[in-house]
């Protein structure tokens, strides 16, 4: 094995570490990442020389890359997600499990020899601020120069991680595309993988331990995201009283200039980035951004929960973003970005479904064959250009509305949590929870309406996605809800308690079009909760929560968009479908069993006993 450059020097446990398993993936090089500039701009050149990355037209969008990925490894396989803690119990009732011995049993076999023919890169990275108190480092061993390069815009890497870490903790990442190559061989442009069969993304909470093999794609390879920020921070923040939730973090100033920051649950696609960038329609405020996707968040000693985004760039999702959805989006990735499987134009830029423009007569599409407008597939059906999980990995400082306090070792100090998902019926706009246990009730009963075409499943059914962690959480759910109300319980001791609020933009009438415009004018609903933390806005308390009264939402300038009848609707309680929601709750809580605190099952006894 060639040594392309020198391992560090004050970091020795850390350096055994990699020898040892560059024993054992047998790679024919192994390069310590320095984080540097000229690092990334090398392996950028590498991979398009690959044949891998094409550079797109530097005069239409600078300094970016876009990949084609294989059609078989195009988002999370949750199927091949394990949770393998010591007993399936630990990892509860909605992870998978395999035992932890049988599982490094078969993950060190698939392991043996996989890097041959492959430069092994060993990745220092920061989750937060380097050297924050709230920050974790890991270090992640991979065989993909893409998943470097991605990494280098999701986290902080390099030399200043290592000047911290010293012979320090850190989390270990262990990556593999699955595919070694023979003497000679190369990938020839094409994305190496493993069979569906033989990817893992393998956590071991106990030791803190993270193990990815046969997947080069977004949360199963950039391993600082979900598995180490969400899955195994979960489990340290239970152990070590803090959260690390799938959270975007918000900060909304008043036409006073009175600042509060917001974080936010949404289950996966339910515009969590569009509001994290979301431009207002409300004169005299303004939303800036914090983070998109995760939030952690410890107590200070004046008690404030504190919140950091421990990620450095966005993984966003692409179709559907426009200047009209999201223009801060639309900025972020105008340069310095990579894209995957977008549709590439004839003039070196990128497009998608939902880009606002209309599509070219010619494009590559994301598997790179040619693509006209209303090309269908031999059944008929549109074929898309992008990938509908395409991507693009942006830096979050070329956000334009990235809040100047994004990076405070400190992190920002949180007065609301929304929880919300796709609800068509029942769920009001916005309501606001009784208690903390109350809230604490609703995060755990987060839902999405699915369709029929989305999932093997019927139209109108509800995935329950408590707390949006459902793919996420590293332990047994119950416990999980449990560690909430510790957390609530701390937090009443030692001081402010952020205000707990169920949202929901996705509301339709009888003739199935949405009630509420959403995007901008979600702006007039932040305006409401931000008044309820300063102990104003009008509200009136129901059987589910705090509504709001009429005219406590601001709704200048929007006369003749949303009705009274529709806004009456909208902030009212539906008592029968409440009840089918109950019912909808009982059927969800059966599955925690014992774990389920007691807390809970009061909670909706009393919601029960409320809605009469
Ligand atoms: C994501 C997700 O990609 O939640 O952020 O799936
Ligand atoms: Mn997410």
């Amino acid at each position: 094995m060639k040594q392309l450059n020198q391992a560090p020097a004050n970091s020795p446990k850390l350096v055994k570490w990699v020898n040892d398993w560059a024993a054992i993936c047998k790679p024919d090089a192994l390069y310590w990442c320095n984080g540097s500039q000229e690092e990334y701009n090398q392996l950028c050149d590498e991979l398009v020389k690959s044949g891998l990355g094409i550079r797109l037209n530097p005069a239409k969008r600078p300094n970016c890359l876009l990949f084609r990925s294989d059609p078989s490894d195009v988002a999370r396989v949750e199927a091949r997600t394990f949770i393998a803690a010591k007993t399936k119990e630990d990892a509860g009732p909605t992870n998978n499990w395999v035992d932890p011995v049988e599982l490094k049993k078969t993950m060190l076999g698939l392991y043996d020899g996989c890097m041959k023919g492959r430069t092994m890169y060993v990745i220092p990275f920061s989750m937060g601020p380097v050297g924050s108190h709230i920050a974790k480092i890991g270090i992640e061993l991979t065989d993909s120069a893409y998943v470097v390069i991605n990494m280098h815009v999701m986290t902080r890497v390099g030399n200043k991680v290592l000047d911290v870490l010293k012979d320090g903790e850190f989390v270990p990442c262990v990556h593999s595309v699955g595919k070694p190559l023979a003497p000679g061989e190369s990938d020839n442009g094409i994305w190496p993988c493993a069979p569906l069969d033989k990817k893992y993304i393998a956590h071991f909470p106990e030791t803190r331990e993270i193990w990815s093999f046969g997947s080069g794609y977004g949360g199963n390879a950039l391993l600082g995201k979900k598995c180490l920020a969400l899955r195994i921070a979960s489990v340290q923040a239970r152990d070590e009283g803090w959260m690390a939730e799938h959270m975007l973090i918000l900060k909304l100033t008043n036409p006073k200039g009175e600042v509060k920051y917001v974080t936010g649950a949404f289950p996966s696609a339910c515009g969590k980035t569009n509001l994290a960038m979301l431009i207002p329609t409300l004169l005299g405020w303004t939303v800036e951004t914090v983070g998109d996707d995760i939030a952690w968040m410890k107590f200070d000693k004046e008690g404030n929960l504190r919140a950091i985004n421990p990620e450095a760039g966005f993984f966003g999702v692409a179709p559907g973003t426009s200047m009209k959805s999201n223009k801060n989006a639309m900025l972020s990735c105008a340069k310095d970005t990579i894209f995957t499987n977008v549709a590439l134009t004839d003039d070196g830029d990128v497009w998608w479904e939902g880009i606002g423009t209309d599509a070219p007569a010619h494009l590559i599409d994301w598997k790179g064959k040619d693509w006209k407008p209303g090309q269908v597939d031999a059944d008929g059906k549109p074929v898309k250009a992008a990938h509908p999980n395409a991507r693009f990995t942006a830096r979050a400082y070329n956000c334009p509305a990235i809040a100047a306090e994004w990076q405070d070792p400190a992190g920002v100090p949180i007065s609301a949590f929304l929880f919300g998902g796709r609800r068509p019926s029942t769920l009001p706009l916005v309501y606001e929870a009784k208690s903390w246990e109350h809230g604490v009730f609703i995060g755990s009963t987060v839902g999405s309406e699915v369709t029929a075409a989305a999932l093997d499943v019927t139209a109108g059914t509800v995935r329950r996605d408590p707390f949006a962690m459902l793919p996420f959480c590293g332990y047994n759910m119950g416990d999980y809800f449990k560690h909430w109300l510790e957390i609530g319980k701390t937090g009443a001791k030692q001081g402010n308690l952020p205000r707990i609020f169920c949202v929901n933009w996705f509301r339709k009438n009888a003739d199935g079009k949405f009630m509420w415009p959403g995007f901008g004018e979600n702006s007039r609903v932040l305006a409401w909760v931000f008044d309820r933390c300063n102990g104003k806005g009008e509200a009136r308390a129901t059987a589910i929560g705090n509504l709001p009264t009429a005219e406590a939402i601001d709704l200048k300038g929007l006369e003749g968009e949303v009705s009274e009848a529709d806004l009456a609707e909208l902030l009212t309680v539906n008592t029968e479908g409440w009840k089918k929601e109950l019912e909808m709750i009982k059927e969800h809580y059966k599955k925690f069993a014992g774990h389920l605190p007691s807390e809970l099952s009061k909670q909706l006894e009393e919601l029960e006993a409320r809605l009469g």
